[in-house]
């Protein structure tokens, strides 16, 4: 098998079939993108949170940094109701978290528009991105449409075979099978989230004899071993988020950068209790005590943003205890160096193999 030359290395025009997740929130810096990039990998700038200026901004610094294809992750909005009971919930429960960080009144809450997602989405078209992928649904078939024809390449997310189905149908050019193991929020849109659980060793070969398009494995992959695992399961490519997190050039603070270091494949935990909709992430004191009332608080992304400030203050003071820490299954094979040098080491891995 030749495990670098696939059918997304050849559509995505690069050397080697590694894409470095989207990361919202800060992780996924433009000398991040870049230096995977470089390496012969896909970079993407999580951009789920940016507005359409700042993305702007680190597209324009990406561009800076290699003349190399990358990617913009975009999530897909959701149609989020508020509900008032689940707010008070959620408010009421929070209040010691808030009095503890010196935090004032809870946020008001605001009902997601659609104006926002076009806005990112003008700057993917004006700015030519090379790839554009999505989670948490599937956008308009317009909006595929209209990507396709600007010559941009489209990447959906799917938890289950039948989510990568819908993702086929509606014109997605590749798919990312999302696996249980991964870290950060479940992409699952068509069926419960307790459905869209299922590992990546066997929703990769499953998926692959059900759609024709080609495969992208996440979830658990931080090494040589785990990208040719998933290839010999019938994967074009891996997305691999957790491994970059510890980069050097990741954007997490250093402190959370050791706190990763030093944590286990059984520290990690699915829970809706910081944005709403469920997500895997580091069990701290957070997680151990709201966890149990996720199903009180409204939905994502409502809660979320009842938890931003506690969020970033817990992140300035750094205090791990009421941040959300996005991480996969594999966080105990995470490393510090640059993220040349980790595209290095899975490619030396790979080639021991002599495949
Ligand atoms: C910190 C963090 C943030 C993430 N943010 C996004 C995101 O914004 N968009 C997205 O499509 N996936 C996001 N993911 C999920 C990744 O796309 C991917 O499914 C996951 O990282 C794969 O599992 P791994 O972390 O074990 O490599 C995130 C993952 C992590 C760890």
């Amino acid at each position: 098998m030749k495990w670098k030359n696939t059918a997304i290395t050849k559509k995505l025009r690069i050397d080697y079939p590694i894409i470095q997740a989207g990361m919202a929130g800060g992780p996924t810096t433009p000398e991040l993108v870049a230096a995977v990039s470089n390496a012969g990998g896909l970079g993407t700038l999580g951009a789920g949170y940016m507005t359409s200026e700042s993305m702007r901004i680190d597209i324009e610094k990406i561009r800076k940094l290699t003349d190399r294809p990358f990617a913009v992750n975009l999530f897909v909005p959701e149609n989020a109701e508020i509900d008032a009971d689940k707010v008070s919930n959620s408010n009421r429960l929070l209040r010691p978290i808030r009095e503890k960080l010196h935090l004032g009144d809870p946020p008001a809450v605001q009902q997601p528009t659609l104006e926002t997602f076009r806005k990112q989405l003008d700057v993917v078209i004006t700015t030519q991105v090379p790839v554009c992928s999505f989670t948490f649904g599937i956008p308009d078939q317009s909006i595929i449409d209209e990507l396709k024809d600007r010559n941009i390449r489209v990447i959906g997310t799917a938890t289950t075979v039948h989510e990568a189905v819908l993702n086929e149908r509606a014109g997605m050019e590749m798919v990312v099978v999302q696996g249980s193991e991964a870290g950060g929020h479940r992409g699952t849109f068509a069926v419960p989230f307790a459905e869209g659980m299922v590992g990546v060793m066997a929703l990769i070969p499953q998926t692959v004899d059900a759609v024709h398009i080609p495969v992208i494995a996440a979830g658990g992959i931080m090494d040589g071993r785990g990208v040719l695992a998933a290839r010999i399961l019938g994967a074009e490519a891996v997305q691999m988020g957790t491994a970059f997190l510890t980069c050097l050039e990741s954007g997490i603070s250093e402190w959370q950068k050791k706190l990763l270091l030093n944590h286990a494949e059984t520290d990690t935990v699915v829970t809706a209790a910081f944005s709403g909709k469920p997500a895997r992430g580091i069990r701290n004191e957070f997680v151990k005590r709201f966890d149990p009332f996720a199903h009180l608080f409204p939905v994502y992304p409502i809660q979320n943003q009842l938890t931003q400030d506690i969020r970033k203050k817990a992140g300035k003071e750094k205090n791990p205890d009421w941040l959300s820490m996005w991480a996969g299954q594999g966080v105990g094979m995470s490393k510090e160096c640059s993220a040349a040098e980790l595209m290095e080491q899975i490619i030396m891995e790979i080639d021991r193999f002599s495949l």
